[in-house]
C-alpha cells in the first residue's frame, strides 16, 4: 500500500510513554552485551507472593475461565469491599466497586466516562505520564498546578488558585510517581473538602497506597465518610503493593452512577480482567495476615535502600534529592548542572547513559525539566554501583 495511512487525531496527538522509552533504551544497550544499570524499573523486582500464585491455580480448577461480569466477579468485589471496611473503617458495597484491568483500565475508565471536550482537568505537577494523555485523548484541557516551591507536595492553597469556573476535575497521586512524595492525610482532606465545595470531582490514584514509610501513615479516601464518594473516585492497583504488574488487576471504588458509566465502557473494551486473577485477588484481599506479612517484607526492603540511596545521592555535587516518604523512587534536581554541556535533563541523563551505562527516565516526561527519575526497585549491589558511577560521571 503506498498511501499513508490516515490514523486518528486523538491517537496521533498522544505522546508516547516516556518510562517506557527509557526502558527501551536500556533493554537495547543490554541486547548490545553492555553491563547495564536500569535505574528506570517501575515495577517491584520481588515475585509475586507464592500465596497469591496459588489461589490463582486454585481459581483456574474451580473452573473460573469464562466470562465474569463486566464490572468483575462478585467474590472479587465482596472482598474489596470487606478489606477495605476491615483495614479502613470504610463503609463501601459491592456496586461502587469495578475491576479494571490494572489501575490503567479504571484511570482511564474514570476520565473519558466524566471528561467532556473543553473541560479544564487539574494536574498537579510532577505528573504521572499518563496522566496528561487520557485527558487530551478524551477532549478535556489539560491545567498545571506547580508545586514546586512546596517540594511537589501538593497543598489545598494551590489547589484553591487553580480551580476555575471550567475545572471538572482534580487527578491525584499520593505516593507520587515520580517524586515519591506524599500529601499528608490531614491536607489530601482539606483539597477534597475544597473541590467538593467547587463541584470538582477528584481521582486519586492510590496505585502505590501501602507503600509509605514511617512516620508517614497510610491513607485512602475510601476511609472517609461515604459521602465524599459522592465526588471521589479511588484507583487502586496490585501492581505495585502485591508485586503483580503483569497479571493486569485492579480496581475502581466511587458511587454507583460513575461506577455504572466506568463499566458500560469498559464493557465495550476489555470486557473485564482475567477470571481466575480476579479470584486470586478476591482470596488474597480475604486473606489479610498473608498479604500484609508481605507487603510489610517488601516495605521493609524498600525502605532501607531509600534510606541509603537518597543520601547518597544528596552527597554528590549539584544533585538534591527530597526524601520520598513514599513509592520506590528518587526524583533528583540535576539543575545545577545544566548550562553550556548539558542543555537539559534529558540530554544530562543521555550523557549518563552513553558514558556510565546507567539508564534513567528524564522529568519532562513528568512536566519537570530538570529532575530525573531513578527507581530504587533495584539491588543493593546496584544502587551503590550507580551512585558511584553518578558520582564520576559528574566530576568528569
Ligand atoms: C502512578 C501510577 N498509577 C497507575 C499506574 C498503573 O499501574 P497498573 O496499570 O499496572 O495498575 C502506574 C504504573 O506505573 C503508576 O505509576
Amino acid at each position: 500500500m503506498t498511501n499513508p495511512i490516515s490514523f486518528s487525531t486523538r491517537t496521533l496527538n498522544m505522546k508516547g510513554s516516556s518510562t517506557l522509552k527509557a526502558a527501551l533504551a536500556a533493554t537495547r544497550l543490554r541486547e548490545k552485551g553492555v553491563d547495564v544499570i536500569d535505574l528506570t524499573v517501575g515495577e517491584p523486582d520481588f515475585d509475586t507472593p507464592q500465596f497469591i500464585k496459588n489461589y490463582a491455580i486454585e481459581g483456574l480448577e474451580k473452573g473460573f475461565t469464562k466470562y465474569t461480569p463486566s464490572a468483575g466477579l462478585t467474590i472479587f468485589k465482596d472482598s474489596i469491599a470487606d478489606h477495605y471496611g476491615r483495614q479502613y473503617g470504610a463503609s463501601i458495597t459491592p456496586a461502587q466497586i469495578a475491576a479494571s484491568c490494572g489501575g490503567k483500565q479504571g484511570l482511564f475508565n474514570a476520565v473519558a466516562a466524566l471528561v467532556n471536550e473543553g473541560d479544564e482537568v487539574l494536574l498537579p505537577k510532577p505528573y504521572w505520564v499518563t496522566f496528561p494523555e487520557l485527558v487530551n485523548f478524551c477532549g478535556g484541557t489539560n491545567v498545571f498546578i506547580e508545586t514546586e516551591e512546596t517540594d511537589f507536595v501538593l497543598t489545598s492553597e494551590q489547589v484553591r488558585e487553580a480551580i476555575t469556573q471550567k475545572t471538572k476535575l482534580l487527578i491525584i497521586n499520593s505516593p507520587s510517581n515520580p517524586s515519591g512524595r506524599v500529601v499528608p492525610s490531614d491536607e489530601m482532606r482539606k483539597i477534597f473538602d475544597l473541590c467538593g465545595e467547587n463541584g470538582v470531582y477528584v481521582i486519586t490514584d492510590e496505585c502505590y497506597l501501602l507503600f509509605v514509610y514511617p512516620p508517614s501513615e497510610v491513607f485512602t479516601a475510601a476511609s472517609l465518610p461515604p459521602e465524599y464518594l459522592d465526588f471521589i473516585c479511588v484507583s487502586g492497583s496490585f501492581s505495585k503493593t502485591y508485586a503483580m504488574t503483569g497479571w493486569r488487576i485492579g480496581y475502581t471504588i466511587t458511587n454507583e452512577a460513575w461506577t455504572k458509566q466506568m463499566v458500560k465502557l469498559q464493557s465495550h473494551s476489555a470486557t473485564h480482567p482475567t477470571s481466575f486473577v480476579q479470584y486470586a485477588c478476591a482470596k488474597a484481599m480475604q486473606n489479610d495476615e498473608e498479604s500484609f506479612a508481605e507487603v510489610g517484607a517488601m516495605l521493609d526492603e524498600y525502605k532501607k535502600r531509600r534510606d541509603w540511596f537518597v543520601p547518597a545521592l544528596n552527597e554528590i555535587e549539584g544533585i538534591s534529592c527530597a526524601l520520598p516518604e513514599g513509592a520506590f523512587y528518587a526524583f533528583i534536581d540535576v539543575r545545577p548542572h545544566l548550562g553550556e554541556r548539558y542543555k537539559t535533563s534529558d540530554d544530562f541523563g543521555q550523557a549518563l547513559l552513553e558514558k556510565s551505562a546507567v539508564v534513567t527516565t528524564d522529568g519532562a516526561g513528568f512536566g519537570a525539566e530538570g529532575f530525573i527519575r531513578l527507581s530504587y526497585a533495584n539491588s543493593m549491589e546496584n544502587l551503590e554501583r550507580a551512585v558511584e558511577k553518578i558520582r564520576e560521571f559528574v566530576v568528569d
